[in-house]
């Protein structure tokens, strides 16, 4: 065997995994404002911007290869209970879909559709007098949102929600509008993760959300088979492309929901494996840029097409430089 790992041209020839720029998603999110940058404390080298600010960047990414970009909004006017902000037509990820379609017309991209960070109380739908989230009143809402989304632009729209059939009523709502060839990326086996800390923090939802949970929709982490009913409902109401989130934790799922589907498969590496890269790196335990990559090769490895992650713009840079 090592005869062939002596040398990097025999390594090269015959490593089975590629990762390209084109694989990747850049996660962003987006303030009001303009020329305004806001740090995200738990996610060291992440910043939300305006949308000005966004175009700029967006036009970087393009230029080192990413074409996608995916939209999540950090609302800093009122939050209601019923998240009415989540479906303004001229609202911050509507503006911003158009801005990104105006001026870096190849990048594509993907919106996020849950009420999380328009709800007062934090949750990804709406509640009822005990806090349970509702759920054919919260999927009306998220038909109303994506419509918003699709008609502002959007090539992809996400719910990333875990409701029952939302896949198969915004299908239904896009096609009749005529928005047919909007597509859905379906966040289908996404786990109740205790990874998603930052990320509460970067949308600002995370102190709404005070410490109840969101175990009543999204998946207990100990199951996988529920996790392949989730992607067959999917396929069936009409993804277009199934999602497995978190990432490293969960490449059993990934690879199996690969094999059983062939459908294409996105992987979001969420913000907690994000945070833990940078902070052991922070201490000097970890290289940051060869661990990054590491990971996102597990994951095509694993069978993702397409790969969310923070660090889409470094990792980028780095096979640039290459
Ligand atoms: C919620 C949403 C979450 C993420 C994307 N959309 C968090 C949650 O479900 O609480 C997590 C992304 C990340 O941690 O990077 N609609």
């Amino acid at each position: 065997m090592r005869r062939m790992r002596r040398d990097a041209f025999t390594r090269d020839m015959m490593r089975e995994t590629s990762l390209s720029a084109a694989n990747l998603i850049w996660p962003v999110f987006v303030i009001e404002g303009e020329k305004r940058t806001m740090a995200v404390d738990s996610m060291p080298g992440v910043e939300r911007m305006s949308i000005d600010v966004l175009i700029e960047r967006a036009k970087e990414a393009a230029s080192l290869g990413i074409f996608a970009i995916a939209l999540f909004p950090y609302i800093e006017s009122e939050k209601t209970p019923y998240a009415e902000e989540a479906h303004n037509a001229n609202g911050l990820i509507p503006r911003a879909i158009k801005a990104l379609k105006a001026h870096v017309p190849d990048i594509g991209v993907i919106t996020d559709v849950a009420l999380d960070p328009y709800t007062s109380h934090g949750q990804d739908g709406l509640i009822d007098d005990a806090g349970y989230i509702l759920n054919d009143e919260t999927v009306a809402v998220l038909i109303q949102q994506a419509l918003s989304h699709a008609v502002a632009g959007a090539d992809f729209v996400a719910p990333s929600d875990m409701m029952d059939g939302r896949i198969g009523a915004i299908r239904e709502a896009l096609d009749e509008s005529g928005y047919f060839q909007t597509k859905i990326l379906a966040y289908s086996a996404k786990f109740a993760s205790n990874f998603y800390g930052p990320f509460r923090d970067a949308v600002g939802s995370a102190t709404f959300l005070g410490k109840s949970s969101k175990d009543t929709y999204q998946l207990d982490f100990g199951n996988s088979d529920e996790a392949m009913r989730e992607c067959a409902l999917d396929v069936a109401e009409g993804a277009d492309m199934l999602m497995v989130k978190p990432g490293l934790p969960y490449l059993d799922i990934l690879a199996r929901v690969k094999d059983e589907f062939k459908m294409p498969v996105a992987v979001y590496q969420v913000s907690g494996e994000y945070a833990m890269l940078r902070a052991a790196a922070q201490n000097g335990w970890l290289n940051y840029e060869k661990c990054l990559m590491e990971t996102l090769i597990a994951f095509r490895r694993a069978g993702a097409s397409a790969i969310l992650t923070y660090g889409a713009m470094d990792a980028a840079r780095l096979m640039n430089e290459k």
